[in-house]
C-alpha cells in the first residue's frame, strides 16, 4: 500500500494548549480515511494540519513534518496555495460562492490563469458527472448556485474541490447538515470518487465510517488512540476505548 501522506511526531498547539499530541500516521493512496471520535478531540485541527488550512489561525504551532511527494509541507520550499490546489478541502457547511453553478466550479481554474471557454465547459460538464449532478442542474449551471438545495450544494463544493485535479480531497463532516437522502448520495460519491483521489473525511457518524471507509483513526484528547482498517476497528477494536467508544459507552 503506498502512503500518500506520512505524518511524523505531529504536534499541534493553540497557544499553550497542545490539541494534537504526538501524531504518526500514514494514509493510503485511493483509500477512504475516515477520523472519528468525540467532539473536540483534535478531528478538524488534524484535517487542517494536513493541507496547512490552520495557517491562518493566529497563535498556532506545528511540530514534527507530514510527508507528501518526498517533502515536509511544513519545509519552506512548499508552497500553500500549491498545496491546497493538491489537497483540496470540503466543509461541513456548504458554501458555494454566490456566483453561478458555472463560476462556482470554474473558480479555482481561473484565479490560476484557464480563461479559455471550451476548456472550462469540458472541465463543469466533467465534473458536475463525476459528483451526480450534472442531470439535476445542466438545464441551470448559469443561475446561481444559493438557488441549488443544501445536498446538491454540497456536491457543487465537492466539483469545485476536484475541478482543480487534487489528489487528495479533505472533508470535515460533509454531511452532518444534510437529510438522509442527501447523505446517502454523498456516501455514494465518496465510494466513486476513490479510484481518482484519496478521501479523508472527519465523521461524528460511526455508521458512516463503517459504511465508506477503508481505514478509520479513532481520536480522542487530541491523540490518536487506534488506527487501523475499519472492519478491524469496528469488530476487534485493541484499545479498551476504542470499544467503549464504538459501542456507544461515551462520546
Ligand atoms: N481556532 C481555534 N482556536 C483555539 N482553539 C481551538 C480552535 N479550534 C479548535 N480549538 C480547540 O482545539 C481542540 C480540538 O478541536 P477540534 O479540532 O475542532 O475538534 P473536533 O473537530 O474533533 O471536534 C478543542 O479543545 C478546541 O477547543
Ligand atoms: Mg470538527
Amino acid at each position: 500500500m503506498e502512503a500518500i501522506l506520512s505524518v511524523r511526531n505531529l504536534n499541534f498547539y493553540y497557544g499553550d494548549n497542545r490539541a494534537l499530541k504526538d501524531i504518526n500516521m500514514d494514509i493510503y493512496k485511493n483509500n477512504v480515511t475516515a477520523f472519528i471520535g468525540p467532539s473536540g478531540c483534535g478531528k478538524s485541527t488534524f484535517l487542517r494540519t494536513l493541507n496547512r488550512m490552520n495557517d491562518f489561525i493566529e497563535n498556532v504551532k506545528v511540530e514534527g513534518s507530514i510527508i507528501y511527494e518526498g517533502k515536509d509541507i511544513y519545509s519552506k520550499e512548499m508552497e500553500p496555495v500549491e498545496l491546497r490546489r493538491r489537497i483540496g478541502m470540503v466543509f461541513q457547511k456548504p458554501n458555494p460562492f454566490p456566483k453561478t453553478i458555472y463560476e462556482n466550479i470554474v473558480y479555482g481554474l481561473r484565479k490560476n490563469g484557464v480563461n479559455k471557454k471550451e476548456i472550462l465547459d469540458e472541465v463543469v460538464e466533467k465534473t458536475l458527472k463525476a459528483v451526480a449532478l450534472y442531470d439535476e442542474v445542466k438545464d441551470k449551471i448559469y443561475k446561481s448556485a444559493l438557488e441549488l438545495s443544501g445536498g446538491q450544494q454540497q456536491r457543487l463544493c465537492i466539483a469545485r474541490a476536484i475541478a482543480m485535479q487534487p489528489d487528495v480531497v479533505l472533508m470535515d463532516e460533509p454531511t452532518s447538515a444534510l437529510d438522509p437522502i442527501s447523505t446517502m448520495k454523498i456516501e455514494e460519491l465518496v465510494l466513486e470518487l476513490k479510484k481518482d483521489y484519496t478521501i479523508i473525511i472527519v465523521t461524528h457518524s460511526m455508521q458512516q465510517a463503517a459504511r465508506i471507509s477503508d481505514y478509520t483513526a479513532f481520536f480522542l484528547n487530541g491523540e490518536v488512540i487506534e488506527y487501523d482498517e475499519t472492519s478491524k476497528i469496528f469488530s476487534n477494536p485493541r484499545d479498551k476505548r476504542t470499544e467503549d467508544y464504538i459501542t456507544g459507552r461515551f462520546g
